[in-house]
């Protein structure tokens, strides 16, 4: 761990210019660097407030990156971390780290029997790294969004404990086409079971507030749906994703 000098005004810069850089991520707390490195990342700067404090988080949590952490991290005061980052994480560590490029065809065509997840339009950073995390977990094939917002966002990759680089995770401007059955995960559908989803499925959530858009309910080959207690209208987007994901594998 090598400390940073007092002249921290390089640093501040290159950590609010990362988060508007699409080739770039930032990453916010320990948790996130961690999984990164474990899963590859390419690493371009990494500080932490306390390298004691890191120490021993990586010798609890990541003894498998102990090494690479603190050959990677320098140190910083925890006020010069509140100046990279809107929020301060609370383990004090924040990264800078490529994105991977992400080969969406070669997502599509993947013949592993894994499920795909489709985010149509999803609205919240928070909910878009929820779905990333239980994707990795499930070990799905990937996570794919339309719409607006990015899902590298640096919001996202905290709510995913830094995850998307655990699979591939990349915005797409439409519904993709192709030999992967379409299923329409909504309320209105029929209700899930065990082997309710074919292999290589695409399984397609909706957006927070309104759910799946007509022309993809209308594509898609099936409908299924999460049963619930009367009176209880739907789940939140990323409660859906693990439940249909664990739901095949359990
Ligand atoms: C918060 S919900 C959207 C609620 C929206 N008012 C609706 O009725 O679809 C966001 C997404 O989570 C998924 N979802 C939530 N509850 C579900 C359930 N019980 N069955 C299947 N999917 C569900 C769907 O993909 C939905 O589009």
């Amino acid at each position: 761990v090598t400390e940073v000098g007092t002249d921290t005004t390089g640093l501040v810069r290159r950590y609010r210019s990362a988060r508007r850089d699409r080739s770039l991520a930032v990453l916010e707390g320990f948790h996130a660097l961690k999984h990164a490195l474990r899963f590859g990342a390419q690493v371009e700067d990494a500080v932490a407030a306390d390298s004691e404090e890191l120490k021993r988080l990586a010798a609890d949590l990541a003894p498998d990156l102990a090494g690479a952490l603190s050959a990677r991290v320098a140190t910083v005061g925890l006020e010069t971390i509140a100046e990279l980052v809107p929020q301060a994480p609370r383990t004090g560590v924040v990264a800078i780290a490529r994105r991977p490029e992400v080969d969406v065809a070669a997502v599509l065509t993947d013949e592993r029997t894994a499920p795909l997840v489709l985010l149509e339009e999803p609205r919240t950073m928070g909910n878009m790294g929820a779905c990333v995390r239980v994707a990795a977990a499930a070990d799905a094939a990937g996570v794919l969004t339309t719409g607006d917002n990015d899902p590298w966002h640096p919001d996202a990759l905290r709510g995913a404990a830094g995850l998307h680089y655990a699979l591939p995770v990349a915005a797409i401007e439409a519904v993709p086409q192709g030999d992967r059955p379409l299923i329409a995960v909504d309320p209105g559908g029929e209700d899930l079971r065990r082997g309710a989803i074919p292999p290589r499925a695409i399984l397609a959530f909706g957006t927070e507030r309104h759910g799946l858009s007509d022309a993809l309910l209308e594509r898609a080959d099936a409908r299924v749906g999460i049963p619930m207690r009367e009176g209880v209208s739907s789940l939140n987007l990323a409660t859906s994703v693990a439940v249909v994901l664990f739901s095949q594998r359990v």
